[in-house]
Formats: structure tokens, sequence, C-alpha cells
């Protein structure tokens, strides 16, 4: 298992650990370079952790005019659709926080194709490179972003930014590529449920080489943490 394992009793303590170190990112990134860029997760998991950032305690801490929100990976569907990724962050932060409209990036726009959608984020990611931090889930199948198993977008190396055509979904998704994942300052992967156990476990068996589930491949230049709920980590503990 690439990178740091740190384990909580549960998500609300995972992500109260999360938001103090976004807190503390944001203001050495800002710091260092004028800007703090992030990338958020889809899914259920990070939602606390964002309805936590939303919290005054936090929001009047965060400089949200030099922080730049982007999207690690999209559904393509109208951003008003509950299965939205930017869905979930404007209904648990982005509608909660003062942050320039400017500074918020989604990922898919109805009057485009995923592909073209997808050429538009690579164009926009590739203005910049690297993202400060980048926030992961992981599937029960061991995808991550909308990285999933068997599919061609994994060995994807030029673009930061791709679709792909997701059998398992019947359904096309935008996905960060890993050379956009890995080119990243920080990496933080959330993971919450006993039905993430039996990859958690798997993954912390297996050798450095034995690459079987996507998110084995998510090894960034800066650093990785695994952040896990007691219930992710079961069979490991
Ligand atoms: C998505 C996510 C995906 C998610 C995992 C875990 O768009 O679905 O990017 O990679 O992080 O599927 O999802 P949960 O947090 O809901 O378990």
């Amino acid at each position: 298992m690439n990178g740091v394992r740190r384990v909580y009793n549960n998500i609300s303590e995972l992500s109260e650990a999360a938001a103090r170190q976004w807190l503390a990112l944001s203001a050495s990134s800002i710091s260092d370079r004028g800007v703090f860029r992030v990338a958020l997760a889809g899914g259920n998991t990070p939602r606390k952790l964002y309805e936590r950032l939303a919290q005054p305690d936090y929001s009047e801490q965060l400089d949200w005019s030099n922080t730049q929100i982007y999207f690690g990976d999209e559904r393509c569907v109208p951003q008003d659709r509950v299965e939205s990724n930017y869905h979930t962050a404007e209904e648990s932060l982005l509608s909660k926080i003062t942050i320039p409209p400017e500074n918020v990036h989604p990922m898919y726009d109805p009057f485009f194709s995923a592909e073209e959608n997808a050429a538009r984020y690579d164009e926009l990611v590739s203005e910049f490179e690297v993202f400060d931090l980048i926030l992961l889930g992981m599937g029960s199948d061991g995808h991550t972003a909308s990285l999933f198993p068997g599919t061609e977008i994994l060995d994807e190396t030029k673009k930061y930014v791709a679709a792909q055509y997701v059998d398992q979904l019947l359904s096309s998704r935008i996905s960060f590529t890993f050379r956009a994942i890995n080119a990243a300052r920080n990496v933080f992967i959330l993971v919450s449920g006993d039905g993430k156990a039996e990859v958690i476990s798997n993954i912390s068996r297996s050798g450095e080489d034995s690459f079987s589930y996507p998110v084995q491949s998510v090894d960034p230049q800066g650093s990785l943490v695994w952040y896990l709920d007691k219930s992710a980590s079961s069979k490991i503990l």
C-alpha cells in the first residue's frame, strides 16, 4: 500500500482530520504560491468532509478567494441531478461558502459530449498540471475517481483528463487519469465502511509490484495519505 495509512473511529473523526489537513495545506499553498488548487472526490464518503469545511469555524478560516476548486471525476448528467458530483459538492459545501463563482470549475456541461467535456478539462488542467491537493474515494472494486478495472483510461499517459465508457455502469464518465493524480503535491484517499474492508485488506497484504486494483496505481510525486475508518480497516486491524 503506497503512502501513509491513518485509521479513525468513524467517518466523523476521519472527516475532521481531513478538514484539519485541508486547512493546513491551503494555508501553506497560498502562502508559497498564492493559490490552493484542490480537486474534489465524488461519491458519498467525502460529503461529511465538505459539510465540515462549510461550518464557520473552518469556512471563515479558509481563503476561498485564492482557492480554486476542481473535480477529479464526474458523471455525464446535469448539475441538478443527485448523481452529479457537482451537485453533491454544491449541496454540502459550495452553496454555504463565499467563493467567487469563477473559482469553481465544473467538469460536465450537458451542451457538450463526454469527449468534448474531457478535452476542455484536459486543456484547463494542462495550464498548471500540478494540484496542491486531490481528494479521492475508493469503490468496493478498487476503482478510484472514475478509473474502473478493465478500462482503457487506466493506461492513458498523455492526457490529464479523459472520457471513458464504463461497461459496469452502462454509462460514460469523465475522469482524471493517473498522470493528473500522480503529479499532485498531496493526495488524500478517503475510505469508509465495511464494504471496502476486503479491498483494503488485499491492498495492505499485496507486494509493491502486484497491482490488481486501479487505486494501487495512485502513487503521487508528493504525499499520499489514506484516511480510513475502523470499518474499512476491520480486516487489517
Ligand atoms: C464517483 C467517485 C468514485 C467514488 C467511489 C466511492 O464519482 O463515484 O469519484 O470514485 O469515490 O465510488 O464512492 P462512495 O464514497 O460513495 O463509497
